[in-house]
Protein backbone atom coordinates (compact mmCIF):
# COMPACT_ATOMS: atom_id res chain seq x y z
CA UNK A 1 0.00 0.00 0.00
CA UNK A 2 1.39 3.16 -1.34
CA UNK A 3 0.30 6.29 0.51
CA UNK A 4 -0.48 9.45 -1.84
CA UNK A 5 -0.38 13.17 -0.90
CA UNK A 6 -1.86 14.99 -3.92
CA UNK A 7 -0.81 18.70 -3.62
CA UNK A 8 -3.59 20.04 -6.60
CA UNK A 9 -6.46 16.98 -5.43
CA UNK A 10 -9.39 19.51 -7.08
CA UNK A 11 -8.29 19.95 -10.51
CA UNK A 12 -7.82 18.07 -13.55
CA UNK A 13 -4.82 15.91 -12.62
CA UNK A 14 -5.77 15.86 -9.00
CA UNK A 15 -9.35 14.26 -9.80
CA UNK A 16 -8.09 11.83 -11.89
CA UNK A 17 -5.08 10.56 -9.60
CA UNK A 18 -7.92 9.81 -7.42
CA UNK A 19 -10.33 7.94 -9.54
CA UNK A 20 -6.95 6.03 -10.13
CA UNK A 21 -6.67 5.61 -6.26
CA UNK A 22 -10.28 4.89 -6.05
CA UNK A 23 -9.78 1.95 -8.48
CA UNK A 24 -6.52 0.42 -6.46
CA UNK A 25 -7.61 1.21 -2.83
CA UNK A 26 -5.83 -2.51 -2.56
CA UNK A 27 -2.66 -0.54 -3.54
CA UNK A 28 -2.91 3.36 -2.83
CA UNK A 29 -4.65 5.08 -0.41
CA UNK A 30 -4.95 9.39 -0.29
CA UNK A 31 -2.76 10.28 2.54
CA UNK A 32 -2.64 14.27 2.60
CA UNK A 33 -5.12 16.49 0.04
CA UNK A 34 -4.48 19.81 -0.60
CA UNK A 35 -5.78 22.55 -2.84
CA UNK A 36 -6.02 26.44 -3.46
CA UNK A 37 -9.53 27.63 -2.65
CA UNK A 38 -11.83 25.33 -4.04
CA UNK A 39 -13.30 24.27 -0.48
CA UNK A 40 -16.36 22.13 -1.04
CA UNK A 41 -15.01 20.43 -3.82
CA UNK A 42 -12.14 19.73 -1.31
CA UNK A 43 -14.45 18.21 1.47
CA UNK A 44 -16.44 16.34 -0.87
CA UNK A 45 -12.76 14.41 -1.17
CA UNK A 46 -12.51 14.13 2.22
CA UNK A 47 -16.04 12.28 2.90
CA UNK A 48 -14.87 10.00 0.33
CA UNK A 49 -11.37 9.31 0.86
CA UNK A 50 -10.38 10.32 4.45
CA UNK A 51 -7.34 11.58 4.36
CA UNK A 52 -5.04 12.28 7.40
CA UNK A 53 -4.36 15.27 6.43
CA UNK A 54 -6.05 18.29 4.35
CA UNK A 55 -5.36 21.46 3.72
CA UNK A 56 -6.27 25.22 1.80
CA UNK A 57 -4.15 27.35 0.71
CA UNK A 58 -7.17 29.73 1.46
CA UNK A 59 -9.14 29.26 4.87
CA UNK A 60 -13.13 28.70 4.21
CA UNK A 61 -14.98 30.27 6.47
CA UNK A 62 -17.05 27.19 7.94
CA UNK A 63 -15.44 24.10 8.75
CA UNK A 64 -18.14 21.10 8.63
CA UNK A 65 -18.00 18.98 11.53
CA UNK A 66 -17.92 16.08 9.48
CA UNK A 67 -15.01 16.54 7.44
CA UNK A 68 -13.16 17.01 10.83
CA UNK A 69 -13.06 13.15 12.09
CA UNK A 70 -9.69 11.70 11.34
CA UNK A 71 -8.73 14.73 9.40
CA UNK A 72 -6.37 16.85 10.33
CA UNK A 73 -6.78 20.59 8.29
CA UNK A 74 -4.03 22.99 7.71
CA UNK A 75 -4.27 26.60 5.99
CA UNK A 76 -2.82 29.79 4.53
CA UNK A 77 0.26 30.52 2.65
CA UNK A 78 2.53 28.14 3.74
CA UNK A 79 0.90 24.47 2.88
CA UNK A 80 2.45 23.78 -0.15
CA UNK A 81 5.72 23.37 1.62
CA UNK A 82 4.50 22.21 5.19
CA UNK A 83 2.39 19.61 3.83
CA UNK A 84 4.87 17.75 1.86
CA UNK A 85 7.81 18.29 4.82
CA UNK A 86 5.23 16.38 7.80
CA UNK A 87 2.99 13.93 6.07
CA UNK A 88 3.51 10.70 6.02
CA UNK A 89 3.28 9.89 2.52
CA UNK A 90 5.47 7.90 0.46
CA UNK A 91 4.94 9.67 -2.89
CA UNK A 92 4.18 13.33 -3.36
CA UNK A 93 1.80 14.20 -6.33
CA UNK A 94 2.23 17.94 -7.69
CA UNK A 95 -0.52 18.61 -9.67
CA UNK A 96 -0.72 22.42 -8.93
CA UNK A 97 -0.16 25.27 -11.28
CA UNK A 98 2.68 27.50 -12.03
CA UNK A 99 5.97 28.07 -10.16
CA UNK A 100 3.87 27.23 -7.20
CA UNK A 101 4.94 23.68 -7.40
CA UNK A 102 8.92 24.13 -6.75
CA UNK A 103 8.92 24.55 -3.56
CA UNK A 104 6.82 22.06 -2.87
CA UNK A 105 8.79 19.41 -5.13
CA UNK A 106 11.92 20.57 -3.46
CA UNK A 107 10.86 19.97 0.39
CA UNK A 108 9.27 16.88 -1.40
CA UNK A 109 12.46 15.86 -2.15
CA UNK A 110 14.60 16.83 0.56
CA UNK A 111 12.19 15.10 3.14
CA UNK A 112 12.98 11.71 1.37
CA UNK A 113 9.65 11.37 -0.66
CA UNK A 114 9.07 10.28 -4.24
CA UNK A 115 8.09 12.65 -6.25
CA UNK A 116 5.63 11.94 -9.19
CA UNK A 117 5.32 15.37 -11.20
CA UNK A 118 2.54 16.55 -13.31
CA UNK A 119 3.65 19.82 -12.62
CA UNK A 120 5.81 21.64 -15.27
CA UNK A 121 6.75 24.74 -14.06
CA UNK A 122 8.92 23.54 -11.26
CA UNK A 123 11.46 21.69 -14.35
CA UNK A 124 10.88 24.84 -16.08
CA UNK A 125 11.98 27.30 -13.68
CA UNK A 126 14.77 24.99 -11.82
CA UNK A 127 15.39 21.77 -13.46
CA UNK A 128 18.95 22.11 -12.36
CA UNK A 129 18.34 22.28 -8.63
CA UNK A 130 15.37 19.95 -8.87
CA UNK A 131 17.33 17.15 -10.52
CA UNK A 132 20.07 17.77 -8.38
CA UNK A 133 17.72 17.45 -5.57
CA UNK A 134 16.11 14.36 -6.70
CA UNK A 135 19.81 12.91 -6.95
CA UNK A 136 20.96 13.43 -3.58
CA UNK A 137 17.72 11.95 -2.45
CA UNK A 138 18.11 8.62 -4.07
CA UNK A 139 14.64 9.40 -5.43
CA UNK A 140 13.42 9.18 -9.69
CA UNK A 141 11.54 11.91 -10.62
CA UNK A 142 8.49 10.59 -12.33
CA UNK A 143 7.11 12.22 -15.43
CA UNK A 144 3.34 12.30 -14.97
CA UNK A 145 3.09 14.72 -18.16
CA UNK A 146 1.83 12.40 -21.16
CA UNK A 147 4.79 13.24 -22.96
CA UNK A 148 7.25 12.46 -20.36
CA UNK A 149 5.79 9.83 -19.18
CA UNK A 150 5.51 8.32 -22.40
CA UNK A 151 9.88 8.98 -23.08
CA UNK A 152 10.36 7.50 -19.46
CA UNK A 153 8.92 4.61 -20.78
CA UNK A 154 10.31 4.10 -23.82
CA UNK A 155 13.68 4.31 -21.84
CA UNK A 156 12.81 1.33 -19.44
CA UNK A 157 15.27 -1.47 -20.81
CA UNK A 158 17.68 0.90 -22.95
CA UNK A 159 20.64 0.30 -20.29
CA UNK A 160 23.51 1.35 -21.36
CA UNK A 161 22.16 2.96 -24.61
CA UNK A 162 22.05 6.60 -24.70
CA UNK A 163 19.57 8.25 -26.62
CA UNK A 164 20.45 10.22 -29.64
CA UNK A 165 16.98 11.91 -29.95
CA UNK A 166 13.74 12.78 -28.26
CA UNK A 167 10.90 13.20 -30.35
CA UNK A 168 8.16 15.06 -28.37
CA UNK A 169 4.57 14.92 -30.40
CA UNK A 170 2.16 17.71 -30.23
CA UNK A 171 -1.46 18.01 -30.98
CA UNK A 172 -0.60 21.40 -32.32
CA UNK A 173 -4.20 22.53 -30.26
CA UNK A 174 -6.91 24.17 -31.65
CA UNK A 175 -5.40 26.62 -33.96
CA UNK A 176 -3.13 24.49 -35.47
CA UNK A 177 -4.89 25.18 -39.10
CA UNK A 178 -5.50 28.39 -38.72
CA UNK A 179 -4.11 31.55 -40.40
CA UNK A 180 -1.88 33.72 -38.26
CA UNK A 181 -4.61 36.45 -37.98
CA UNK A 182 -7.19 34.09 -36.68
CA UNK A 183 -4.49 33.51 -34.19
CA UNK A 184 -3.43 36.38 -33.51
CA UNK A 185 -7.18 37.82 -32.36
CA UNK A 186 -8.45 34.48 -31.23
CA UNK A 187 -10.65 34.78 -28.08
CA UNK A 188 -10.95 33.07 -25.01
CA UNK A 189 -13.62 30.59 -25.60
CA UNK A 190 -12.05 29.35 -28.80
CA UNK A 191 -8.03 29.06 -27.06
CA UNK A 192 -10.19 27.16 -24.25
CA UNK A 193 -11.29 24.67 -26.63
CA UNK A 194 -8.72 21.83 -26.89
CA UNK A 195 -9.24 19.52 -29.65
CA UNK A 196 -7.93 15.99 -27.81
CA UNK A 197 -7.77 16.93 -24.17
CA UNK A 198 -9.70 18.27 -21.35
CA UNK A 199 -7.16 20.07 -19.15
CA UNK A 200 -6.94 23.08 -16.63
CA UNK A 201 -7.18 26.63 -17.70
CA UNK A 202 -3.36 27.58 -17.65
CA UNK A 203 -2.22 24.82 -19.29
CA UNK A 204 -5.05 24.44 -22.58
CA UNK A 205 -4.26 28.28 -23.16
CA UNK A 206 -0.28 26.85 -23.43
CA UNK A 207 -1.25 24.75 -25.56
CA UNK A 208 -3.34 26.59 -27.79
CA UNK A 209 -0.13 29.20 -28.09
CA UNK A 210 2.36 25.98 -28.05
CA UNK A 211 4.51 27.39 -25.04
CA UNK A 212 3.07 24.45 -23.50
CA UNK A 213 5.69 22.38 -25.97
CA UNK A 214 8.10 24.99 -25.07
CA UNK A 215 8.11 24.52 -21.76
CA UNK A 216 8.05 20.52 -21.84
CA UNK A 217 11.24 20.97 -24.51
CA UNK A 218 12.36 22.79 -20.89
CA UNK A 219 10.99 19.84 -18.53
CA UNK A 220 12.45 16.85 -21.22
CA UNK A 221 16.15 18.40 -20.97
CA UNK A 222 15.88 18.05 -17.42
CA UNK A 223 14.32 15.35 -16.99
CA UNK A 224 16.33 13.51 -19.61
CA UNK A 225 19.45 15.54 -19.45
CA UNK A 226 19.48 15.76 -23.02
CA UNK A 227 20.77 19.03 -25.17
CA UNK A 228 18.32 21.09 -26.40
CA UNK A 229 19.22 20.35 -29.94
CA UNK A 230 18.51 16.72 -29.26
CA UNK A 231 15.15 17.05 -28.45
CA UNK A 232 12.09 17.26 -31.66
CA UNK A 233 8.62 18.74 -31.75
CA UNK A 234 6.43 16.85 -34.20
CA UNK A 235 2.97 17.47 -34.77
CA UNK A 236 0.37 14.81 -34.77
CA UNK A 237 -2.63 15.76 -34.07
CA UNK A 238 -4.33 12.41 -33.35
CA UNK A 239 -2.69 12.34 -29.75
CA UNK A 240 -2.45 8.78 -30.28
CA UNK A 241 1.66 8.81 -30.22
CA UNK A 242 2.36 10.37 -26.78
CA UNK A 243 6.26 11.11 -27.73
CA UNK A 244 9.06 9.06 -28.81
CA UNK A 245 13.09 8.11 -29.03
CA UNK A 246 15.25 7.68 -31.77
CA UNK A 247 18.46 5.06 -31.25
CA UNK A 248 21.94 5.15 -32.53
CA UNK A 249 20.76 1.89 -34.84
CA UNK A 250 17.61 4.31 -36.01
CA UNK A 251 15.35 2.34 -34.15
CA UNK A 252 12.10 4.70 -32.91
CA UNK A 253 10.41 3.55 -29.59
CA UNK A 254 7.15 4.93 -29.10
CA UNK A 255 4.27 5.17 -26.58
CA UNK A 256 0.77 4.84 -28.17
CA UNK A 257 -2.29 5.10 -26.11
CA UNK A 258 -5.99 6.80 -25.83
CA UNK A 259 -5.46 10.31 -25.11
CA UNK A 260 -6.08 9.43 -20.91
CA UNK A 261 -4.00 11.34 -18.40
CA UNK A 262 -4.67 8.53 -15.98
CA UNK A 263 -2.75 6.33 -17.71
CA UNK A 264 0.78 8.05 -17.16
CA UNK A 265 -0.37 9.14 -13.14
CA UNK A 266 -1.20 5.32 -12.98
CA UNK A 267 1.92 4.50 -14.45
CA UNK A 268 4.06 7.01 -12.17
CA UNK A 269 1.95 5.97 -9.00
CA UNK A 270 2.65 1.81 -9.64
CA UNK A 271 5.82 2.57 -11.03
CA UNK A 272 7.72 -0.40 -11.88
CA UNK A 273 4.35 -1.89 -12.46
CA UNK A 274 1.77 -1.51 -14.37
CA UNK A 275 -1.87 -1.71 -13.14
CA UNK A 276 -5.20 -0.82 -15.20
CA UNK A 277 -6.71 2.30 -15.25
CA UNK A 278 -10.54 1.04 -16.50
CA UNK A 279 -10.02 3.15 -19.43
CA UNK A 280 -11.02 2.87 -23.04
CA UNK A 281 -8.44 0.66 -24.91
CA UNK A 282 -6.47 1.59 -27.81
CA UNK A 283 -8.77 -0.08 -30.94
CA UNK A 284 -5.76 -0.08 -34.19
CA UNK A 285 -8.78 -1.47 -36.07
CA UNK A 286 -10.87 2.38 -35.64
CA UNK A 287 -7.74 4.71 -36.25
CA UNK A 288 -7.57 6.35 -39.33
CA UNK A 289 -4.65 8.32 -40.65
CA UNK A 290 -2.11 9.11 -38.15
CA UNK A 291 -0.05 12.02 -39.41
CA UNK A 292 2.68 13.98 -38.68
CA UNK A 293 3.46 18.06 -39.40
CA UNK A 294 6.50 20.27 -38.67
CA UNK A 295 5.72 22.35 -36.03
CA UNK A 296 5.53 25.98 -37.91
CA UNK A 297 7.16 28.67 -35.65
CA UNK A 298 6.31 31.75 -37.77
CA UNK A 299 2.59 31.17 -36.71
CA UNK A 300 3.49 29.95 -32.80
CA UNK A 301 6.20 32.06 -32.06
CA UNK A 302 6.08 31.11 -28.48
CA UNK A 303 7.67 27.16 -29.58
CA UNK A 304 10.87 29.07 -30.31
CA UNK A 305 10.89 30.65 -27.14
CA UNK A 306 11.59 27.36 -25.45
CA UNK A 307 14.76 26.55 -27.55
CA UNK A 308 16.00 30.18 -27.16
CA UNK A 309 15.66 30.31 -23.21
CA UNK A 310 17.73 26.96 -22.87
CA UNK A 311 20.38 28.47 -24.99
CA UNK A 312 20.99 31.35 -22.99
CA UNK A 313 20.75 28.82 -19.87
CA UNK A 314 20.44 29.88 -16.47
CA UNK A 315 17.19 31.91 -15.05
CA UNK A 316 16.26 32.80 -18.64
CA UNK A 317 14.04 30.10 -18.34
CA UNK A 318 12.30 31.26 -15.15
CA UNK A 319 11.81 34.19 -16.75
CA UNK A 320 10.02 32.53 -19.65
CA UNK A 321 7.88 30.65 -16.82
CA UNK A 322 6.86 34.15 -15.22
CA UNK A 323 6.41 36.19 -18.01
CA UNK A 324 4.11 33.42 -19.49
CA UNK A 325 2.09 32.93 -16.28
CA UNK A 326 1.02 36.73 -16.50
CA UNK A 327 0.58 36.93 -20.15
CA UNK A 328 -2.02 33.66 -19.80
CA UNK A 329 -3.57 35.42 -16.80
CA UNK A 330 -3.89 38.89 -18.80
CA UNK A 331 -5.23 37.31 -21.41
CA UNK A 332 -8.65 35.24 -19.54
CA UNK A 333 -8.60 38.09 -18.01
CA UNK A 334 -9.35 40.16 -21.26
CA UNK A 335 -6.28 42.42 -20.65
CA UNK A 336 -3.86 41.36 -23.55
CA UNK A 337 -4.92 39.72 -27.24
CA UNK A 338 -4.34 36.13 -27.85
CA UNK A 339 -1.40 36.90 -29.94
CA UNK A 340 0.03 39.53 -27.08
CA UNK A 341 0.86 36.24 -25.49
CA UNK A 342 3.85 34.94 -26.91
CA UNK A 343 5.41 38.58 -27.84
CA UNK A 344 4.95 39.89 -24.07
CA UNK A 345 6.93 36.50 -22.76
CA UNK A 346 9.72 37.36 -25.81
CA UNK A 347 9.84 41.72 -24.63
CA UNK A 348 10.13 40.42 -21.07
CA UNK A 349 12.39 37.90 -22.02
CA UNK A 350 14.92 40.29 -24.22
CA UNK A 351 14.72 42.86 -21.17
CA UNK A 352 15.86 41.04 -18.64
CA UNK A 353 19.37 39.38 -17.80
CA UNK A 354 19.79 36.51 -16.43
CA UNK A 355 22.32 34.59 -14.02
CA UNK A 356 23.53 31.70 -15.27
CA UNK A 357 24.44 29.88 -11.95
CA UNK A 358 21.10 30.45 -10.04
CA UNK A 359 20.38 28.50 -6.79
CA UNK A 360 16.79 29.05 -5.43
CA UNK A 361 16.58 32.07 -4.16
CA UNK A 362 17.72 33.35 -7.71
CA UNK A 363 15.37 31.60 -9.54
CA UNK A 364 12.27 33.20 -7.39
CA UNK A 365 14.03 36.69 -7.90
CA UNK A 366 14.12 36.07 -11.63
CA UNK A 367 10.60 35.13 -11.22
CA UNK A 368 9.75 37.90 -9.49
CA UNK A 369 11.16 40.19 -11.91
CA UNK A 370 9.74 38.62 -14.59
CA UNK A 371 6.45 39.15 -13.30
CA UNK A 372 6.98 42.60 -12.74
CA UNK A 373 8.97 43.47 -16.08
CA UNK A 374 5.64 41.51 -17.55
CA UNK A 375 2.95 44.04 -15.76
CA UNK A 376 5.18 46.93 -16.67
CA UNK A 377 4.89 46.14 -20.56
CA UNK A 378 1.41 44.59 -20.44
CA UNK A 379 0.08 48.08 -19.39
CA UNK A 380 1.91 49.84 -21.71
CA UNK A 381 -1.53 48.81 -23.78
CA UNK A 382 0.73 47.31 -26.81
CA UNK A 383 -0.40 43.68 -26.59
N1 LIG B 1 -4.48 18.62 -16.92
C1 LIG B 1 -3.68 17.86 -17.66
O1 LIG B 1 -4.14 17.00 -18.41
C2 LIG B 1 -2.18 18.03 -17.56
C3 LIG B 1 -1.36 17.29 -18.41
C4 LIG B 1 0.01 17.41 -18.29
C5 LIG B 1 0.56 18.29 -17.35
N2 LIG B 1 -0.27 19.02 -16.56
C6 LIG B 1 0.34 19.94 -15.58
O2 LIG B 1 -0.14 19.61 -14.28
C7 LIG B 1 -0.31 20.80 -13.50
C8 LIG B 1 -1.77 20.85 -13.04
O3 LIG B 1 -2.61 21.03 -14.17
P1 LIG B 1 -4.20 20.92 -14.07
O4 LIG B 1 -4.68 20.97 -15.47
O5 LIG B 1 -4.59 19.76 -13.21
O6 LIG B 1 -4.54 22.30 -13.33
P2 LIG B 1 -5.91 22.72 -12.64
O7 LIG B 1 -7.04 21.90 -13.13
O8 LIG B 1 -6.00 24.19 -12.76
O9 LIG B 1 -5.69 22.33 -11.08
C9 LIG B 1 -4.73 22.97 -10.26
C10 LIG B 1 -4.83 22.42 -8.86
O10 LIG B 1 -3.84 23.06 -8.04
C11 LIG B 1 -4.48 23.69 -6.91
N3 LIG B 1 -3.68 24.86 -6.57
C12 LIG B 1 -3.31 25.87 -7.38
N4 LIG B 1 -2.54 26.75 -6.70
C13 LIG B 1 -2.43 26.29 -5.44
C14 LIG B 1 -1.80 26.78 -4.25
N5 LIG B 1 -1.12 27.93 -4.24
N6 LIG B 1 -1.89 26.04 -3.13
C15 LIG B 1 -2.59 24.89 -3.11
N7 LIG B 1 -3.22 24.38 -4.21
C16 LIG B 1 -3.14 25.08 -5.34
C17 LIG B 1 -5.88 24.01 -7.40
O11 LIG B 1 -6.79 24.19 -6.32
P3 LIG B 1 -8.23 24.95 -6.55
O12 LIG B 1 -9.11 23.95 -7.23
O13 LIG B 1 -8.67 25.25 -5.17
O14 LIG B 1 -7.95 26.15 -7.38
C18 LIG B 1 -6.16 22.71 -8.18
O15 LIG B 1 -6.44 21.66 -7.27
C19 LIG B 1 0.09 21.98 -14.40
O16 LIG B 1 1.43 22.34 -14.14
C20 LIG B 1 -0.03 21.41 -15.81
O17 LIG B 1 0.86 22.02 -16.71
C21 LIG B 1 -1.62 18.90 -16.64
Amino acid sequence: MRKIAILGSTGSIGTQALDVIARHTDCFCAEALVANTSSEKLFEQVRTFHPKIAALHTEPDFLPEDVKEGTEWFFGDNVLTLIPEITKADDVLVSVVGIAGLSAVMTALTHGKRVLLANKEPLVAGGKLVTAAAEKAEQPLLPVDSEHSAIFQCLQGAGPNQPVRLILTASGGPFRTADADTIANATKEQALKHPNWHMGRKITIDSATMINKALEVIEARWLFGMPSDKIDVLVHPQSVIHSMVEYADGAVMAQLGTPDMRIPILYAMAYPERLTTGGARLDFTKLSDLTFEQPDFKRFPGLRLGYDALKTGGTMTAILNGANEIAVAAFLNDQIRFGGIAHLVEDTMLQLTPDLNPDLDAIFEADCRARETANRLLSSGRY
